[in-house]
C-alpha cells in the first residue's frame, strides 16, 4: 500500500497507477497548540511512504506517517523521498552550523526499512541514512517537456557542478551540446555569474539544474543569456522549489518556460519522476 504526505499526493497517485497498488486513506489534522496529527488507515505488510520534505510541518508527517504504519502492523517500509528538505546542508559551512542533512537523515532512518531518494544534491548525503539508501537521477525525464523543434540548442549548466545533469538531458534530447557557467554564491539570494564562451547568439539554450529555490543562480545565468541574444531560453530542473519571488527573477532575466518534475508539486511542474521510482522499487 501507498501512503502519500501532504506534499506528495498527485505522485502518490501516479506512482499508485504504474504500480497498481492502493492509495492507503490518509488524514492531515492539526492540534490547536499546532502540534500535527497524521493518520492513515493503512493495511498490509509493506509501506510504500512518498513524502516530499519541503518543511519542517512535513518532516514531522514523515515521522508520524512511518509511525502509523509501523502501529498498523508494516512489517516493511520503503520511505521514498522525491523531495529532501536540507540535503544542500550536507556540511558545516562555518563554525557553529549543524549537519542539517545528516540531522534530518538520522531522523527518517530508524522509521525504515529502505530510503530512496531522488537527486539530493549530492550522493554523498544518502550516506546519512542507516538503512540502505538509494540516489534516484530524475535528469533524463527533463527532456520530455522541452520543445521538439529547439535549434541548435545549448544545454547550459550554470555552475560546474550541474553538468552532468546537462549532459544527461542533452543525451536524452539527442541533439545539442552542453557547456557550463563558473558561479560564486555571494550570499543566500544572490550569485555572480563568470560565463563562458559559448556561443549561443540565435540559439535554443536549455539551463539545467538540480533545484531553483530562490532562482538567483538561474535567473542570473538566464540574464546572461539574453544579454547575448540566445533565442528562446528554457529553465529546467528536477526540484521546482521557486521561493518567494523566483518566478519574478525568471521573467524578468527573459525566461521563455519554466519546467519541473512533480517531486514538487508546482504549476510548473510538467513530468513525473513516478517511472523511475517503480524502476527503483
Ligand atoms: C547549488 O549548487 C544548486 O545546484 C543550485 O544551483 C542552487 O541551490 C539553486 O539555488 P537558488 O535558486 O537559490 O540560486
Amino acid at each position: 500500500m501507498i501512503i502519500s504526505g501532504s506534499a506528495s499526493q498527485s505522485l502518490a497517485a501516479a506512482l499508485s497507477a504504474i504500480l497498481d497498488q492502493p492509495l492507503a486513506p490518509v488524514t492531515y489534522d492539526q492540534f490547536p497548540d499546532g502540534e500535527l496529527l497524521t493518520t492513515t488507515e493503512f493495511q498490509g505488510n509493506r509501506a510504500l511512504i512518498v513524502a516530499a520534505t519541503t518543511s519542517s510541518k512535513t518532516h514531522i508527517e514523515l515521522l508520524q506517517l512511518q509511525d502509523a504504519a509501523r502501529t498498523a502492523g508494516a512489517s516493511e517500509i520503503t520511505t521514498i523521498i522525491p523531495y529532501l528538505g536540507y540535503a544542500r546542508q550536507d556540511e558545516a559551512f562555518a563554525a557553529g552550523e549543524p549537519i542539517s542533512a545528516r540531522a534530518v537523515a538520522e531522523a527518517i532512518s530508524p522509521g525504515s526499512d529502505q530510503v530512496i531518494v531522488v537527486n539530493p544534491h549530492a550522493d554523498t548525503v544518502c550516506d546519512f541514512f542507516t538503512p540502505p539508501a538509494e540516489m534516484i537521477d530524475a535528469a533524463s525525464l527533463l527532456a520530455q517537456p522541452l520543445p521538439v523543434d529547439l535549434s541548435d540548442p545549448l544545454f547550459l549548466a550554470p555552475d560546474e557542478n550541474a553538468l552532468s545533469l546537462a549532459e544527461t538531458v542533452r543525451d536524452a534530447y539527442d541533439a545539442g551540446s552542453t557547456d557550463y557557467f563558473e558561479k560564486t554564491r555571494l550570499s543566500d539570494t544572490a550569485v555572480e555569474i563568470a560565463p563562458s564562451d559559448a556561443e549561443v547568439s540565435n540559439r535554443d539554450v536549455v539551463v539545467v539544474d538540480d533545484i531553483i529555490a530562490t532562482g538567483g543562480t538561474m535567473s542570473e545565468a538566464i540574464g546572461v543569456l539574453t544579454d547575448r541574444d540566445a533565442d528562446r531560453i528554457y529553465a529546467t530542473c528536477v526540484h521546482p522549489v521557486l521561493a518567494k519571488n523566483a518566478r519574478l527573477k525568471l521573467a524578468r532575466a527573459g525566461v521563455t518556460n519554466v519546467y519541473g518534475t512533480d517531486t514538487l508539486e508546482r504549476a510548473e511542474t510538467a513530468v513525473s519522476v513516478a517511472p523511475k521510482i517503480a524502476e527503483a522499487l
